[in-house]
């Protein structure tokens, strides 16, 4: 097995290119502004990037609709913008992964336009069209169908409107989806994030779904035919065959509605490298808050290891995207960081690729809006039940001038009061800010074969705090954390354990309120 594989050992960071860094001024960020930021980067310790869209886009989900695959958005700039954003990336030692959305297009897609056209139009079955709709429900709200009037019929779309599901069915449609692999590919990208990949396929009959409890429309069904079917699995072997005609190519996928047993079925040596299980970032129906202590964690954790593990399939972690409330949001209290210091030890310490979203490692936190400047389509629809996603886009912060060294201009989406303080220079200046703990562990982890491969192996403690191992063959990582107030003294497994990092400089086997300790055996 070779000693550093990027996607398995590295660790990948999530950029929102509309939010990262604006290199002309007009408020919004750029690919030119990316590169120009590649140099922190390479100094944080990534290994590759994710790319959220920057492809043309109408805007009707903030480039997850998408009007040409293969293109850049002229106000994200070219492709020759592109080219050099791949060499400067890879000059650095940084491989680059783009998101493909592939189970929707935008309706101003060249394909929808002429789909939508006439009935006879050659692409009229690249989409799904029919004289009645059944019941699904678009996950953005109201039925999943759009009555168009032009030729009569109803088109499926299963997030917005304006994002009209392609027919996976059509073999032209996915001879044209996979030369949108090549065409990356041939561009130097190494390796693809599906967005909703196992929707791509629908029950070919489009029975209703049956129902069952919920509280949205979208939720009073068991979604059976509209997700999940069987024919993914060949696209899937098809679409890894030509991945691996590339060097050391990957795939992630996002999976929708996850469970770690669903995302192991669609990874392995002739389908995906990786699915997202978002073990950490799911809540309960019945109980509409993301829970967090680390006796649900190390559930989590265990459920996840069992699966993984039996499966074969190397897991990912993930605490934030740009669809999720931020880490920091979800579990600190004002502007204290105790609780992102642990959310990001985790993210960083458990078996599994890392993906970081930008703005974590210096525990951003979600801007809130009012009702009447809110962007994002299903925070239009729900207000004020759910506010959208714009909460988690906000403009990253670099430093403490206007718009936080974002732009020169007013930003898209407000930026957060709190940048005076919190910005990435003001955390790269602070020895223990959670930049600079971010950086350290991921030194750490480049240092250490036990925190990248090692087995996951769990250890008893007092409730309140939680506690692993990460072994290897000669090499025993143990990582403490206390999630709460009080102090607890902990039976360390026996040997000689040195500190390779702790958050208050105690010895090993104490743990100060809301200490990580990781140790290692000597
Ligand atoms: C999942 C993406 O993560 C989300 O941002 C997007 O709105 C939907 N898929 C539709 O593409």
């Amino acid at each position: 097995m070779k000693d550093f594989l990027w996607w398995r050992d590295g660790v990948i960071y999530q950029i929102y290119p509309r939010s990262f860094a604006d290199s002309n001024g007009d408020g919004l960020g750029d690919l030119a502004g990316i590169i120009s930021r590649l140099d922190y980067l390479a100094d944080l310790g990534i290994d590759a990037i994710w790319l959220s869209p920057f492809y043309p886009t109408p805007d009707k989900d903030f480039g997850y609709d998408i009007s040409n695959y293969v293109d850049v958005d002229p106000r994200f700039g070219t492709l020759a913008d592109f080219d050099r954003l791949v060499a400067e990336t890879h000059r650095r030692g940084i491989r680059l992964i783009l998101d493909l959305v592939l189970n929707h297009t935008s309706d101003q897609h060249s394909w929808f336009l002429e789909s939508r056209s006439s009935r006879d139009n050659p692409k009229r079955d690249w989409f799904i069209w029919r004289d009645q709709p059944n019941n699904w429900q678009a996950s953005f709200g109201g039925q999943a169908w759009e009555y168009d009037p032009v030729t009569g019929q109803y088109y499926l779309h299963l997030f917005t409107k304006e994002q009209p599901d392609v027919n996976w069915r059509n073999p032209d449609v996915r001879k044209a989806q996979l030369d949108v692999f090549r065409f990356w590919m041939e561009r130097g990208v190494d390796g693809f994030r599906l967005d909703v990949f196992n929707a791509y396929f629908k029950h070919p009959g489009l029975p209703d779904n049956p129902p069952k409890f919920g509280l949205r429309g979208f939720d009073r069904q068991r979604h059976i035919y509209d997700i999940d079917q069987p024919e993914m699995i060949p696209f899937l072997n098809e679409m890894r065959l030509l991945l691996d005609s590339y060097p050391e190519r990957y795939a992630v996928g996002e999976t929708y509605f996850a469970t770690p047993q669903k995302t192991v079925s669609y990874c392995g040596p002739d389908k995906l490298h990786a699915a997202f299980s978002f073990d950490f970032t799911s809540m309960d129906l019945f109980y509409p808050v993301y829970p967090w202590n680390p006796c649900w964690v190390m559930e989590q954790v265990i459920k996840r290891e069992q699966t993984f593990n039996a499966a074969g399939v190397w897991p990912t972690t993930v605490m934030s995207n740009h669809d999720l409330p931020r880490t920091a949001s979800r579990y600190a209290r004002g502007e204290n960081d105790s609780q992102p210091f642990l959310a990001m030890s985790l993210l960083l310490t458990l078996r599994g690729t890392p993906f970081i979203y930008y703005g974590e490692e210096i525990g951003l936190r979600d801007i809130h809006l009012r009702h009447s400047e809110i962007l994002d389509p299903p925070g239009k629809k729900y207000w004020p039940i759910y506010k959208g996603r714009d909460g988690c886009r906000s403009p990253m912060q670099w430093n403490d001038s206007t718009f936080a060294g974002f732009s020169t201009a007013k930003p898209w989406l407000p930026v957060h009061p709190n940048y005076i303080r919190r910005n990435v220079a003001s955390q790269q200046a602070d020895p223990d800010s959670l930049f600079n703990f971010t950086k350290k562990l991921l030194a750490l982890r480049k240092e250490i074969p036990a925190l990248r491969r090692g087995d996951f192996i769990p250890l008893e403690t007092p409730p309140g705090m939680l506690a692993y191992l990460r072994q290897i063959e000669g090499q025993s990582v143990l990582v403490a954390m206390n999630f709460g107030g009080r102090n607890f003294k902990f039976t360390l497994p026996d040997g000689n354990w040195r500190v390779l990092l702790t958050t208050t400089k105690d010895s090993p086997g104490t743990l100060n309120p809301y200490e990580i300790q990781l140790l290692i055996l000597e």
